[in-house]
């Protein structure tokens, strides 16, 4: 076990885990922050999907060990109200059907609009394919997207 202090959505939070703990499960069993989902553990599905300085981050494959001073943000700490333009859009146009995998999907959206105010289509394929939705929303995915950006 070690202690670790970590900058999660603004603020300074301590924990005494594992090195190895993937950071999924410092969120969630240990900050009560469950908003970031556990879907297939190995990287390939995106429900975990945080910021980490700004980037999309697979959450399970990142250990508490290896994120030092940089910066994490959840799904909780996106924006104060639910209002971010991601979200916002999301509302608008429909998007989740069960739900499960949206908070990493609109991690990973937000990440690609803060790098990339407007992404083409073959720039949405990109950021998004990662990220799995057993509904198929995908098509709403991208409108929402495209709404976000503009
Ligand atoms: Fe991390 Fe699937 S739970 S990518």
């Amino acid at each position: 076990m070690a202690v670790y202090k970590l900058n999660i959505n603004g603020k300074k939070l301590q924990v005494d885990v594992d090195p190895t703990t993937p950071m999924l499960w410092v969120l969630r069993d240990h900050l009560d922050l469950t908003g970031t989902k556990y879907g297939c553990g190995i990287a390939q599905c995106g429900a975990c999907t945080i910021h980490l300085d700004g980037n999309a981050m697979r959450s399970c494959q990142l250990p508490v060990s290896a994120v030092g001073d940089q910066s994490i943000t959840t799904i909780e700490g996106l924006s104060e109200n639910g209002d971010h333009p991601v979200q916002k859009a999301w509302l608008e146009h429909d998007v989740p059907q069960c739900g499960y995998c949206q908070a990493g999907q609109i991690m990973s959206a937000a990440a690609l609009l803060q790098n990339n105010a407007s992404p083409s289509d073959a720039d949405i394929d990109t950021a998004m394919n990662g990220n799995i939705c057993r509904c198929g929303t995908y098509t709403r995915i991208k409108a929402a997207i495209k709404t976000a950006a503009n």
